[in-house]
């Protein structure tokens, strides 16, 4: 199972806990305003729209923020989501609040969740959940340790991980599967090409195997760890590699938008 003929590509950017650094005398409004024109450009001028989903995970905060401007197919998402419905969760976000907000995308289970607020497969499971249940699409990030990849775990670490936080009513259209192997975060550090094809195509068969072949078929498994402008284009070109998930990279307006140019 291979060639991504038909999954359309889904670009997206993480901004993490940043928000675009303002420069004296001019507001974030129009910072943020001056992104979403240079990479709404990048999009439209290449046609994009047709070809890939762009989709922006600012802070919660700035999630309104950008809906506002957002006058093309971009979408904005959230980097968490509660488990919980509503109610006494002080500082949680539901999704109802989300919907409200305009996010259209939840991202859920990245490694700094599940390592930094020790965020359970099973929480993850309820998260992504809570944003199907709500009609937003889920995001469900899975990768290994430097220690576990040279252990030879790579993939028994991410098929664990695809049994234990892909909840049951996940779809091919739901959900989106990101792989981002830990080590590669923020570090520079990228799988070669071949590597990144090699287990992205057992990531789909594994998938094909347990949800059946229209799934894996249709599923977009994309790949995050250090990409960026100089090597999105090897990547994105990968039979079954469907997108990025991009951090620090995506915090540069033009370095955004030449990484959409490129899927
Ligand atoms: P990076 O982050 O592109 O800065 O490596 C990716 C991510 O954490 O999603």
């Amino acid at each position: 199972m291979s060639n991504n003929v038909g999954r359309v590509k889904f670009i997206a950017a993480n901004w993490k806990m940043n928000i675009l650094t303002a420069k004296e005398g001019s507001d974030i409004d129009f910072i943020e305003q001056q992104y979403l024109n240079i990479v709404d450009k990048a999009f439209t001028e290449k046609n994009k729209q047709k070809e890939c989903e762009v989709v922006i995970f600012p802070p919660h905060t700035h999630i309104g923020l950008l809906n506002a401007f957002n006058e093309s197919n971009m979408f904005v998402g959230s980097q968490d989501i509660s488990i919980h419905e509503k109610g006494a969760y002080t500082g949680e976000v539901s999704s109802e609040c989300l919907v409200d907000i305009g996010a259209t995308h939840v991202l859920v289970g990245h490694s700094e969740r599940r390592q930094n607020h020790k965020e359970s497969h099973s929480d993850v499971c309820k998260k992504a959940i809570q944003a199907i249940n709500a009609k937003m699409g889920a995001v469900i990030c899975i990768g290994e340790t430097a220690e576990q990849k040279k252990a030879g775990k790579t993939i028994e670490v991410l098929t664990k991980q695809i049994d234990l936080s892909l909840p049951s009513i996940a779809t091919a259209e739901n959900i989106v599967l990101a792989y981002e192997p830990i080590w590669a975060i923020g570090t520079g550090e990228v799988l070669t090409p071949v590597l990144i094809d090699e287990i992205h195509k057992k990531l789909r068969y594994y998938i094909g195997e347990k949800k059946g072949k229209p799934f894996a078929e249709n599923l977009r498994i994309i790949y995050g760890g250090s990409v960026k402008p100089s090597n999105a284009k090897e990547i994105l070109c990968l039979d079954n590699v469907d997108g990025t998930l991009v951090g620090g990279a995506s915090l540069q307006a033009s370095d955004f938008a030449k990484i959409i140019t490129e899927a």
